[in-house]
C-alpha cells in the first residue's frame, strides 16, 4: 500500500495537544504548531483497522496481555536493530516518562544524584526534582558546531550519581549514538556502579539507513545493569494510546521495575487499544514505517536545503534520528542582533507566526536554538518558510 503523507489532514477538534492546545500553551490559536513530538499523518492502516475492529465490540473492560503479546515486538527487535530481546524480559508501562519515574522510585533515594545529559528532554529534569532527587548535569559539548558527548563530564558526574538517565537516540539534538559511543558510557557506568535507564523511545526513528544501537546490547554489564524503555509511539504516531514497553534483562532488577509499576502504583493493566494497537503496529506497520522514514528524510533535506538558500541565518541541525531536531538560530541571539532567548521564542510566534520549542526548555545550553516537529506535511514546512523568510526581512539587519 502506498501512503501519501503529503495528504493535509485536519486534526482540529480530535483532542490534540499540538493543534487544540495552541492558545493554552503558546496564547495564539493560529500558530503555525511545530512543536510537541507526534506526527501530523495518519497511522499505519493496520493499527487504525485492529482499533476499529477491537471497537466494534462494545465491551471495554480489563484487558489482558496474552503469551504471544510481546512477539510482535520482539520480532521487530531482531529484525531492525538485531537485538535478542526475550519475551521475559518485557512488561507493560503506560508511557515512557512514567518507567522512567517507576525506575527512579525503585532505585534511587531522596537526595540521590541522578545524571542527564542536558539540552535533553526535559521531563526528566522534572521527574528528578519532584522526587527530592537530585540533578547531576553532565552537558552535550559543541563540537564543529554539533552536538557530542562530554565523556570527561560524564565521568565526573558518575562519581556522584546512582542513576544516569540516557536518551538514546537523543532529544533534542538528533544524535544517534555508536556502539563506541555507549561503551564508553556503559565503561563510565560500570567504573562508578550508575544503573543506566535508556529511554529509547526514538530508537526506530534512525535516518538514511543508519542503526541503533540498544543500549544493553553493547556488553554483559550493561545488559545486566540497565532498564530499556521503547514504545511503539513515536515510531507509529500512536502516542495517545499509551502502551510503552519496559526490557529488563537482569531478574531481579525487573521483578523490582515489576513491583513499582504493578504493584506499587498498580498501572500495568494498560488500554484496551493501545494493546491492540501496538501489537498491530510491530507486525503489519513495516510497509509505512518504511515509507514514513523516506518522507521525513525529505523533509529534512528540504528545510535544510531551503533555509541555507533563504534565511541562511536559521540553520537545521540534521538529525540522525528523530523527527525533532533543532534549529540553530544564535545568528539572532548572537551577533548584532542579540536577541534573547524570550525574543527569539517572541519572533516566531509573533512575527513568523510559528510555534517550536524553546531550546531553553532542555537546558541553558539549549540557549539560541528551537526544537523543530518534522513531522509534518511538507506543505507546512513550504509555509513555514514563507513566513521566517519574509519577518526575516523586516529584522533590524537584513539576512
Ligand atoms: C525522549 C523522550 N522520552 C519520552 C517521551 C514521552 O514518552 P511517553 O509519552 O511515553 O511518556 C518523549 C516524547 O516526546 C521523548 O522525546
Amino acid at each position: 500500500m502506498i501512503y501519501d503523507f503529503d495528504k493535509p489532514l485536519n486534526r482540529l477538534g480530535t483532542d490534540c495537544e499540538k493543534w487544540d492546545g495552541l492558545q493554552k500553551r503558546f496564547g495564539a490559536a493560529d500558530v503555525l504548531p511545530l512543536w510537541v513530538a507526534d506526527m501530523d499523518f495518519p497511522s499505519p492502516e493496520p493499527v487504525v483497522r485492529a482499533i476499529a475492529e477491537r471497537a466494534a465490540h462494545p465491551v471495554y473492560g480489563y484487558p489482558m496481555r496474552g503469551e504471544d503479546y510481546y512477539d510482535s515486538f520482539v520480532a521487530w527487535e531482531k529484525k531492525h536493530w538485531g537485538w535478542d530481546v526475550k519475551r521475559e524480559w518485557c512488561n507493560y508501562v503506560p508511557g515512557v516518562v512514567c518507567g522512567v519515574a517507576a525506575s527512579l522510585m525503585g532505585f534511587t533515594a531522596p537526595g540521590d544524584g541522578v545524571m542527564i545529559m542536558p539540552p535533553v528532554y526535559h521531563p526528566f529534569r522534572n521527574t528528578i526534582n519532584a522526587q527530592g532527587r537530585r540533578v547531576v548535569n553532565a552537558p552535550m559539548k559543541l563540537v564543529n558546531d554539533r552536538f557530542e558527548i562530554d565523556f570527561e563530564a560524564l565521568e565526573r558526574g558518575a562519581k556522584e550519581a546512582r542513576a544516569l538517565i540516557l536518551c538514546s537516540p537523543h532529544n533534542p539534538t538528533g544524535r544517534l549514538f555508536s556502539r563506541e559511543e555507549l561503551t564508553k558510557i556503559a565503561e563510565i557506568c560500570e567504573r562508578n556502579d550508575v544503573l543506566v535507564i535508556s529511554d529509547e523511545i526514538h530508537s526506530d526513528l534512525v535516518f538514511w539507513g543508519k542503526k541503533h544501537t540498544p543500549f544493553a546490547m553493547v556488553n554483559d554489564w550493561a545488559r545486566e545493569h540497565s532498564i530499556t524503555l521503547m514504545a511503539p509511539s513515536k515510531t507509529f504516531n500512536v502516542a495517545g494510546l499509551v502502551a510503552s514497553i519496559t526490557i529488563v534483562p537482569n531478574a531481579k532488577l525487573r521483578a523490582q521495575v515489576d513491583h513499582m509499576i504493578g504493584g506499587w502504583m498498580h498501572i500495568g493493566g494498560g488500554n484496551i487499544f493501545g494493546l491492540v494497537a501496538a501489537r498491530a503496529a510491530y507486525a503489519e506497520g513495516e510497509e509505512w514505517y518504511r515509507q514514513m522514514l523516506r518522507y521525513i528524510e525529505g523533509n529534512i533535506d528540504y528545510l535544510d536545503e531551503q533555509l541555507k538558500k533563504r534565511v541562511p541565518q536559521v540553520r537545521l541541525m540534521r538529525p540522525e534520528a528523530t523527527y525533532i531536531p533543532l534549529l540553530d538560530c544564535r545568528e539572532l541571539t548572537g551577533g548584532a542582533l542579540g536577541m534573547t532567548a524570550d525574543e527569539l521564542q517572541q519572533f516566531m510566534l509573533g512575527s513568523v507566526r510559528a510555534a517550536m520549542n524553546e531550546g531553553t526548555l532542555f537546558g541553558a545550553e539549549g540557549e539560541g536554538f528551537l526544537r523543530i516537529n518534522l513531522g509534518t506535511q511538507r506543505a507546512n514546512l513550504e509555509e513555514f518558510v514563507r513566513r521566517l523568510e519574509k519577518a526575516a526581512e523586516k529584522l533590524p539587519i537584513r539576512f
